[in-house]
């Protein structure tokens, strides 16, 4: 396994739609197991392949509590199937733009059905913290970040810092 570089703001790959996984190959398992260790060492509690550059949709995630043994989740393909009526607000950070935090309410529930790292479909229903990282995760495998939910003026003034730091 391997750590690898994750991208960040204002890399245009971040905005890319990510293509459909055809099948769950040694090369994509590899991949997965990389995502996971990137993600842990990072440390986040989700990871999206296009923040490593590849245009998949896998997503990794482990919203487990601090302390508590870990609780690694691997999706190709995710997508909610259902959501719930009540949302919650939650500040979100991403990997992809550091120190960064942004307040977004969103679902407090959702189900999502993925192919998991053995290649067999499953379904999950989520609540809180993981439900939280779910729609996040799969918010970057359409080329969304967290930054879009913020007035133009905001995001605008974000973007601009992190081009000046990426000069
Ligand atoms: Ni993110």
């Amino acid at each position: 396994m391997a750590v690898l570089p994750i991208i960040t703001l204002p890399d245009p790959v971040l905005r890319k739609i990510s293509d459909p996984v055809e099948s769950i190959d040694t090369a994509v398992v590899r991949l997965m197991d990389d995502m996971l260790e990137t993600m842990y060492d990072a440390p986040g509690i989700g990871l999206a392949a296009i923040q490593v550059g590849v245009p998949k949709r896998i997503v990794v995630i482990d919203a487990a509590d601090e302390g508590e043994p870990r609780q690694p989740l691997v999706m190709a393909n995710p997508e909610i199937i259902a959501i719930g009526s009540t949302t919650r607000p939650y500040e979100e950070g991403c990997l992809s733009i550091p120190d960064v935090r942004v307040e977004i309410e969103r679902p407090e529930t959702v189900t999502v059905r993925y192919i998991d790292r053995l290649g067999k479909q499953q379904e999950l229903a989520a609540g809180g913290l993981l439900a939280t990282a779910i729609q996040h995760e799969l918010d970057h495998l359409d080329g969304q970040l967290i930054i879009d939910f913020l007035s133009r003026l905001k995001r605008d003034i974000i973007i601009r810092k992190f081009k000046k730091m990426s000069r």
